[in-house]
């Protein structure tokens, strides 16, 4: 039997992030926590986040039209989610956070350095779609920690251990479960 259940946004899990951002005038850098973000393209590279015209970093994005999304480690969780509720109107969160701000290395953003993964990015499109505005934005330089890297230059997930997002609740991710294009080649059919 299916329970049906009203339209939301059901899709999960999602990856829980951190955009960096540049101040606006005197205003200092900001960081949001971001669990509405998805690839979208690969080439150009690109990604969404989608962020509320309420957020102080809405502003900063809108006036930056540049940023850096850092992909945290699970060991981040607590400073992840506190940037997930405190406001960049009241709260200096790169200072209170601990975290270091680093110039990335082609936009005018700064990058988290204790996050292993940052992606730069430059804003393409922009979307009302009504809670939240979409931004669409070409990805112009990635960052590795060396660490979650291995001889290949391939990511090691176990090293990076990403979070997800499921309806409220912070997850893990478990065990590989598989590789792309296995089962067709096992199969022998196209
Ligand atoms: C796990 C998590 C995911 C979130 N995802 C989003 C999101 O995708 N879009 C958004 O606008 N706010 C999201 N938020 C809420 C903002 O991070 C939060 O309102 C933050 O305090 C805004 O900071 P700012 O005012 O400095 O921009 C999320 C919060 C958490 C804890």
């Amino acid at each position: 039997m299916k329970i049906e259940r009203k339209p939301s946004a059901a899709l999960l899990p999602t990856p829980v992030v951190l955009l960096s951002v540049a101040g606006h005038g005197k205003e200092k850098p900001n960081i949001i926590t971001l669990a509405w973000a998805g690839t979208v393209c690969s080439t150009p590279p690109m990604l969404s986040v989608a962020i509320r015209p309420t957020r102080h970093s809405h502003r900063l994005v809108n006036a930056a039209r540049e940023f850096v999304v850092n992909v945290p480690r699970a060991e981040q969780l607590e400073q992840v989610d506190l940037a997930g509720v405190w406001s960049g109107a009241e709260h200096d969160k790169f200072e209170e956070l601990g975290l270091t701000a680093r110039q990335a290395s082609v936009v005018n953003a700064p990058l988290i350095e204790e996050c292993p993964v940052n992606i730069e990015c430059v804003v393409r499109h922009q979307l009302a779609l009504g809670a939240h505005d979409l931004y669409i934005a070409e990805i112009v330089a990635v960052q590795y920690d060396e660490d979650v890297l291995d001889g290949q230059g391939r990511v090691q997930t176990k090293k990076l251990t990403p979070i997800a997002y499921v309806e409220g609740e912070y997850w893990s991710l478990g065990e590989r479960i598989g590789s792309y294009g296995a089962a067709a080649k096992a199969s022998g059919r196209r």
